[in-house]
């Protein structure tokens, strides 16, 4: 199921699409901002870089940039876009097995736009593991992973009601859609589970991803991680407060980690 998904990243219209996308997302902005000071310093790995679309503003400011993905046509194209140099590489390479770097490599580890989300959750747990052996302790690991309290939004038929008929009109397309494409799931198990594998609309349905209740994203990380800090990938604004964090539904969250 998870070698699917490895499929679609090799697909021409969706490495395509990928090389397309300009912006950083708002939480990831917030990050540039915050350590500022600190990139000249750093050597970063971007992990799951697709289309180079974090390349374009990390590699400038950082010491040293090594891009790595496991869809080698993702490579490619990143490695026409920005050709390498002293200070900047990119090659093939899977996040479960980094093998080819050594311990204590890193000074901040990047996997953006939920790349880690479409691997399995053994998977997950031995890349979890790779980026704190790769990573320097006190480095940081920065990703963003689908987020199960945003998706029982969507999975509520009351929620796609909007004052625009039209709009209504789609949202109940896409909320039949996701329904039908993960019918063996109900509300009800969304909103016990701690994790959950989801068909979800990215690419058209054909991906499926990795959903996880942001406390026990906590849970998963605090063995390799400390001072972890949540971001709304939608405001870019750190989630403080418990209240703020039940009350988020954001699709996809942010966590910016402390390496022990
Ligand atoms: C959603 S795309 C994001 C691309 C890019 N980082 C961005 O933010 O625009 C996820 C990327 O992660 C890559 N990826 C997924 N699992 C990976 C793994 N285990 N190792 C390396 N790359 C992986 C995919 O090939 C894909 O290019």
């Amino acid at each position: 199921m998870f070698e699917h998904n490895h499929q679609v990243y090799t697909a021409r219209e969706i490495v395509q699409h990928y090389s397309q996308l300009r912006q950083l997302q708002p939480a990831e902005q917030s990050i540039l901002d915050l350590l500022s000071n600190r990139w000249s310093h750093m050597k970063m790995l971007d992990v799951g870089i697709g289309g180079g679309r974090t390349t374009q503003y990390f590699s400038r400011v950082v010491k040293e940039y090594v891009g790595i993905d496991y869809s080698e046509e993702m490579v490619s194209v990143c490695q026409k876009r920005f050709p390498s140099s002293s200070q900047l590489r990119i090659e093939v390479g899977d996040a479960r097995d980094m093998s080819q770097f050594p311990d204590n490599s890193f000074d901040f580890i990047l996997f953006s736009f939920n790349g880690i989300d479409v691997i399995s959750h053994s998977d997950r747990l031995r890349v979890l593991k790779e980026v704190s052996r790769v990573g320097k302790s006190g480095g940081y690991f920065f990703f963003s992973s689908h987020s199960l309290q945003g998706l029982e939004r969507e999975f509520k038929w009351q929620n796609q009601i909007s004052l625009n008929p039209l709009k209504t009109y789609v949202n109940m397309i896409m909320f039949a859609l996701l329904r039908f494409f993960n019918r063996s799931i109900s509300l009800q198990q969304i909103k016990h589970s701690e994790h959950e594998i989801i068909q979800d609309e990215s690419h058209n349905f054909r991906l499926k991803q990795y959903y996880i209740r942001p406390q026990e994203q906590l849970n998963q990380l605090k063995a390799a991680f400390e001072n972890i800090r949540m971001y709304s990938w939608k405001s870019g604004l750190e989630i403080t407060t418990q209240q703020e964090l039940s009350d988020n539904s954001d699709m996809w969250i942010y966590y910016l980690c402390k390496i022990k």
